[in-house]
């Protein structure tokens, strides 16, 4: 079936950078027992997909590889015995294909998508059916899309390891994709959120989404003492780290006593220069890795999100034929939210 067809899809090859990612035609692929085929509706773009392209995230990635982990597609087609999707269902694949409940294990780091298996900027894609889940019905295909990375993610920080609850105060640092999904998930528990920015317009739309205080973190770089200034002293239950580098020691002044620090992102940079051990043992600090999650994780978010009706925050939308436009746009930086590409 399908084998004399092609499609058409964009690949990284010969080399890391934006230069070497290329528009291919490729035979549709075929799906085997237990596997689907979808037709790509929409992709959406994260941080990571960049370290994936520029050869930062695994300097030893083989390739060719069709990037972006994250994307939603109809079921077009299913292998033998196949039978946990109708034809028709609207599904996205989850970021690490084998992490389908409880802990981690070691096998989940070689089964995530976009690197090093091959992800969704593609026109159709096979995924096994234990690595879907089906998408709330309110969401467009752009909207959808923005989900397995960054908003498991900060799910998965802030409501599965955070355990957050009303009136917590919790900290997000930046615009991008985890950050206001992690606000939005915040705010769904009824906490205070302080989101931090490079821009006061980003911060007066952060505000608008439901952010009760904004900090500018060129004008302030001490953005810490402002977390304690607002929080009288005490720091926040919660704080949600993405800068990595130039952050974390700032986010240990900025908690409260017996909070919890999710170390996400490396926004700034990947390792820390004289981290603060003792502060953190000072405040009892909980410091939590996060690795986006597991299916089981993505479902419950799925369930709120649907109750809710939460709607992601989508910057802008590209289409197929401009990804490469899209990648760039995503390099710069200027964004609010998710960038996603329609198919
Ligand atoms: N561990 C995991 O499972 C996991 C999962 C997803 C992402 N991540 C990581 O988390 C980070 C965020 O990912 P993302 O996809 O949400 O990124 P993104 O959408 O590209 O967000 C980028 C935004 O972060 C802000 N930013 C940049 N440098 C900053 C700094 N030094 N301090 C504070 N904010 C800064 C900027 O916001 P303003 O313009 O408002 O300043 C920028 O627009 C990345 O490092 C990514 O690799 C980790």
């Amino acid at each position: 079936m399908n084998t004399h067809r092609t499609m058409k899809a964009f690949v990284l090859q010969g080399g890391f950078g934006f230069n070497h990612i290329e528009e291919v035609n490729l035979p549709i692929p075929t799906p085997a027992e237990g596997e689907v085929l979808l037709k790509i509706k929409a992709v959406s773009l994260n941080a990571r997909d960049l370290g994936v392209i520029n050869g930062i995230y695994n300097p030893n990635l083989s390739t060719p590889l069709i990037p972006i982990s994250d994307g939603v597609g109809e079921i077009v087609a299913v292998g033998k015995n196949t039978t946990k999707f109708q034809l028709g269902q609207r599904v996205c694949g989850i970021f690490t294909q084998s992490w389908k409940t409880g802990l981690p294990t070691q096998e989940n780091r070689v089964s995530t998508l976009g690197s090093p298996l091959d992800g969704m900027l593609a026109e159709y894609v096979v995924l096994p059916q234990d690595g879907l889940v089906s998408v709330p019905e309110h969401l467009t295909d752009v909207e959808a899309a923005t989900l397995p990375c960054a908003a498991v993610t900060a799910w998965h920080a802030i409501v599965e390891e955070g355990q957050i609850k009303e009136n917590d105060t919790v900290v997000v640092q930046g615009t991008g994709g985890v950050s206001l999904f992690a606000l939005q998930f915040a705010k769904l528990y009824g906490a205070k959120v302080i989101v931090t920015s490079s821009s006061d317009d980003k911060l007066a739309r952060a505000k608008a989404l439901g952010a009760d205080f904004g900090i500018n973190y060129k004008q302030t770089p001490h953005w810490d003492h402002a977390v304690l200034e607002y929080t009288q002293g005490i720091g926040a239950d919660h704080i949600v780290d993405l800068g990595g580098g130039t952050t974390l020691n700032r986010s240990i002044s900025a908690l409260k006593v017996g909070g919890q620090i999710s170390i996400v992102g490396v926004l700034s940079g990947a390792s820390v220069q004289d981290f603060a051990i003792v502060p953190a043992i000072q405040k009892i600090a909980r410091l939590q890795a996060i690795n986006v999650g597991s299916r089981a994780m993505f479902e419950r978010m799925n369930v709120a999100i649907e109750q809710h009706r939460l709607k992601p925050v989508v910057d802008s939308v590209f289409p197929f034929a401009n990804t490469k436009y899209a990648l760039k746009y995503l390099a710069e930086g200027s964004y609010f939210g998710k960038i996603s590409i329609e198919l």
